[in-house]
């Protein structure tokens, strides 16, 4: 069953919660249109900021300034002295790379991914990468090939096999429907089998929520400099919206500028958007070890918890959490059952994941509290 047919099928049983409407703030919290309170597991607000004082202090004091949005492209329409320090708070967390920032992630990956494939022969990229990801790669038009989620054997048997090809190797850094993290020193290290091969990492989930500066999974395994391309987001651990790429390449980024449609023939972010995101740079520079400290130590006391009930959670360590059913059906009942004790996560099935690896997906923040975590996994456990 695909999603559609579940969700109407869920209509039909009352188990339907998709696009719930809400009456809160992005957080723990969640108060439903309908007046019921949930307890939220749904939002990626890895470091608790979106609806932190600064952020919307500093978000409406750009809006009094400026208005609610820059009438156009930045190309033709300007941009703000926000989008020019959110746009320089980028590089710096990179230790001075050249970056560029999107209106959303969604757009880096469908943008850049056919600019930096014209630069390659041959893309290789992980089955289970983001759909942002594999919509950039058909964008592309360049032949591609998808390794076996993780399988970096059959990645490297694929470099050796085209080593005469000029090789774009593309994967999500944590996967955002798994929440496990790509091995990034093993794929690094494929440069010396073949040194031009470039590497593209879409660490939308990973970026904010690991790494000592917050700089994610590449900074977490030691290799950013051998990475190419890193995308990030505003939108999940640092509480705002707008996507960004890092790349290795100064004058390409600046073709980029010129040439990729996402970039400069779309809105940027407002000026309240871009304030916000400064603010969450500037609250993660100041803050931003003790709240991942934190959520790692609720991560590890979870994933503990929820291995005592012995389902399947796939490889995740992260503070993405997949619960795993076999059967859609069965995933979208237990996810009603957890809606009915106030306890909302997300329900993905196919296609936004494999046939029989239907899940609840649980995110944890930095405002989870311990006694959160054992409300969510007894209720869990006693439903299943
Ligand atoms: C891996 C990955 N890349 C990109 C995106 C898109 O994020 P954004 O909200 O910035 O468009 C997501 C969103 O879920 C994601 O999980």
């Amino acid at each position: 069953m695909r999603i559609d047919d579940v969700a109407l099928k869920s209509k039909e049983l009352g188990y339907y919660t998709y696009f719930p409407q809400v009456r809160s703030a992005c957080g723990r919290d969640m108060t439903l249109a309908d007046g019921r309170k949930m307890l939220s597991f749904a939002s990626c607000d890895y470091l608790g900021l979106s609806n932190h004082e600064r952020m919307k202090e500093s978000a409406i004091a750009a809006i009094r300034e400026y208005g609610s949005n820059i009438g156009g492209p930045m190309i033709f329409s300007g941009f703000t002295e926000y989008h020019e320090r959110l746009q320089n708070g980028f590089n710096e967390l990179y230790a001075g790379r050249t970056s560029l920032m999107f209106t959303t992630s969604y757009q880096a990956n469908f943008g850049v991914i056919p600019l930096a494939a014209e630069r390659a022969d041959l893309i290789l990229l992980d089955q289970l990468s983001h759909v942002s990801i594999w919509d950039g790669v058909k964008l592309s038009g360049c032949p591609f090939r998808a390794y076996i989620h993780a399988n970096v054997e059959m990645l490297e048997q694929l470099v050796r096999l085209n080593q005469d090809k000029r090789i774009l190797i593309i994967t999500d850094g944590v996967f955002s429907a798994d929440g496990d993290v790509a091995d990034l020193r093993k794929i690094t290290r494929l440069k010396q089998i073949h040194p031009s091969l470039e590497i593209y990492i879409d660490d939308a989930h990973g970026v904010g929520m690991l790494g000592g500066s917050g700089q994610g999974a590449c900074e977490s395994a030691g290799v950013v400099s051998d990475i190419d391309y890193i995308v990030g987001t505003m939108s999940k651990a640092f509480g705002s919206s707008g996507g960004f790429v890092v790349f290795k390449d100064e004058a390409f980024a600046e073709r980029v500028r010129f040439r990729c449609p996402t970039y400069n023939g779309s809105q940027s972010v407002s000026p309240g958007v871009a304030s916000a995101s400064c603010t969450a740079l500037e609250i993660n520079a100041t803050e931003g070890v003790v709240r991942r400290h934190q959520l790692a130590e609720l991560t590890r006391y979870t994933h503990e918890k929820i291995d005592s009930l012995g389902v399947d959670k796939l490889y995740s360590k992260t503070a993405v959490i997949p619960v795993i059913f076999k059967d859609p059906m069965e995933a979208a009942r237990v996810n009603a059952e957890l809606v009915g004790k106030g306890i909302m996560g997300s329900l993905f099935v196919p296609p936004f994941v494999p046939n029989h690896q239907s899940r609840i997906r649980l995110c944890l923040t930095y405002n989870h509290t311990i006694a959160d975590v054992d409300y969510c996994v007894d209720a869990l456990g006693k439903i299943i």
